[in-house]
């Protein structure tokens, strides 16, 4: 078979990509060329390392069955959720329904009130505070008191740390309110000044019992993770999953998580995985690792778009209820599109056998050892996790958090078979680039042993480290292809 000749130009995700963040998605129009050129209509295309279900939703898209397997429960919960063939009036209804429930349940905790302006709350900009390690004088850890990054000065005149601290050497406090952006009763939107914890947080008390008594936390498995040796979790005071959340929304997530159970015995079974998906798709706004500056997105915050827990000393809450607004508009837009797209129904399977009579299947497990036949499949089409580039599964506990209490699952967040090199990590789970070539030496066997004889592995890779490179080569070499 002839190699593509013609280069081509990646285009911007289509709305059923845009309902759900994944990490690292390809652009779509890529591999529905790679899809097209390699395969034929009714063939198998199998991905190993589906991710943001980019491949499965192309390959049936173009006419072909599909089966995608990540280790990922995210993933699978994504891939699966963009193949939207159903009753979309009937799910644009229950949605409604859902998120006049969100708002009676939430709204009242954005109230705001200050010198007679009254009206909800948008975002409010939160500042960290620390303890001078020389005088234990409270300290903000706003721009205006950065030397440079890390160093900070101290408000009191007499203290001995004139050139500044060390911020990771002082002691977390906790985070005090400076500005927020509220919307007045006539409809008007104004960025206002905090100077009391009160002015945003009318029902401080309230939210702080419904904190001490959710069975939803959990502590974070930091020990084990590469991202807190790079991004200092536990020196900011984040051991626990609320700790990535002010208190009022994870309060509030776990009151509209609440309400999507009691669901459950009003609508079918599809319809409440897409009100999972709109709120587990919020997750990504209402954390705190947003910002807003005035000069980048025009104000508008910015939300977690780093391959990072990257936590800024000034950050944004959003309101719940307004990101839920614009995600289920998402959601709606993104099944609008895929159902268009799909045209005809998608049929899904959970055998490999089944396929015959159905469209798609697509398995949340490790894809070293996967459960369908020799030579069974047309064509492998993949993009390998790349080195130590995403940490998939810690970056994703945000939302597997939920999707564990959400299926009644106890899956541990990190895996001994993830596919990925670590930094920093010191400890004897850490995964090196030896560890990562074996991982796809044996994923690359099993694909050449699924693989029909005249099928071909295709794959995309961008790594700028040789070594991460060479290990990727060597493990596709070792499995057994040609
Ligand atoms: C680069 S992403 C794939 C992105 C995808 N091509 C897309 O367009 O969205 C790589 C995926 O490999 C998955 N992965 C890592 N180790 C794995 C394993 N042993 N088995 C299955 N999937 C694995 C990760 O969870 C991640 O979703
Ligand atoms: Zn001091």
């Amino acid at each position: 078979m002839e190699a593509i000749k013609e280069s081509v130009i990646a285009l911007a995700h289509t709305p059923q990509y845009r309902m759900h963040k994944y990490f690292a998605r390809r652009p779509y129009n890529v591999f529905s060329n790679l899809i097209e050129y390699y395969t034929k209509p009714n063939d198998i295309v199998y991905d190993c390392f589906c991710g943001g279900g980019v491949t499965i939703f192309e390959s049936l898209k173009n006419g072909r069955k599909a089966v995608g397997v990540d280790l990922n429960p995210l993933s699978t919960m994504i891939t699966e959720t963009q193949i939207f063939t159903k009753n979309l009036d009937e799910l644009k209804t229950a949605l409604d329904i859902f998120l006049n429930i969100v708002r009676d349940k939430c709204e009242k905790y954005y109230s705001f009130e200050k010198n007679g302006l009254k009206g909800k709350i948008i975002w409010t900009e939160w500042v960290y505070t620390v303890k001078c390690p020389e005088c234990g004088n409270i300290i903000e850890l706003t721009e205006l008191n950065k030397i440079s990054n890390g160093i900070f000065k101290c408000s009191n005149k007499n203290c001995s740390c004139k050139s500044g601290f060390e911020r990771f050497k002082s002691q977390f406090v906790g985070i005090r309110p400076i500005k927020a952006k509220i919307k007045d009763e006539l409809g008007n939107i104004q960025v206002v000044e905090i100077d009391n914890i009160d002015e945003v947080l009318p029902y401080k008390a309230e939210i702080d019992e419904m904190k001490s008594k959710t069975q939803y936390d959990c502590l974070l498995p930091l020990d084990d993770m590469d991202r807190q040796k790079e991004d200092k979790l536990k020196e900011r005071g984040i051991t626990k999953y609320s700790d990535l959340f002010t208190a009022r929304n994870f309060v509030l997530s776990c009151i509209v998580f609440d309400e999507i159970l009691k669901l459950k015995n009003r609508f079918e079974k599809w319809i409440i995985d897409y009100i999972y998906l709109s709120f587990s798709s919020t997750l990504r706004y209402v954390n705190n690792m947003t910002r807003v500056t005035e000069n980048w997105e025009n104000g508008n915050p910015t939300s977690m778009d780093k391959h990072a827990f990257w936590f800024p000393n000034q950050f944004v809450e959003n309101n719940i209820v307004c990101i839920l607004e614009k995600r289920i508009n998402a959601v709606v837009n993104g099944c609008e599109f895929s159902k268009r797209i799909l045209s005809v129904e998608k049929k899904k399977c959970s055998k490999f056998e089944d396929l015959v009579n159905s469209d798609f299947m697509i398995l949340n497990q490790s894809s070293d050892n996967v459960p369908f036949p020799d030579k069974s499949v047309n064509m492998v089409i993949t993009d390998p996790p790349y080195g130590s580039n995403v940490q998939y599964a810690e970056l994703s506990i945000i939302w597997n958090h939920w999707l564990n209490f959400y299926r009644n699952t106890k899956k541990d967040f990190l895996s001994d078979k993830e596919a990925v090199v670590h930094r920093r990590l010191d400890t004897d789970k850490k995964k090196t680039v030896t560890t990562y070539k074996n991982m796809l030496t044996k994923i690359f066997g099993e694909c050449n042993r699924v693989l029909k004889d005249d099928g071909f592995l295709v794959f995309t890779f961008n790594n700028k480290n040789m070594n991460v490179w060479l290990a990727m080569l060597k493990g596709v070499s070792d499995s057994g292809f040609e």
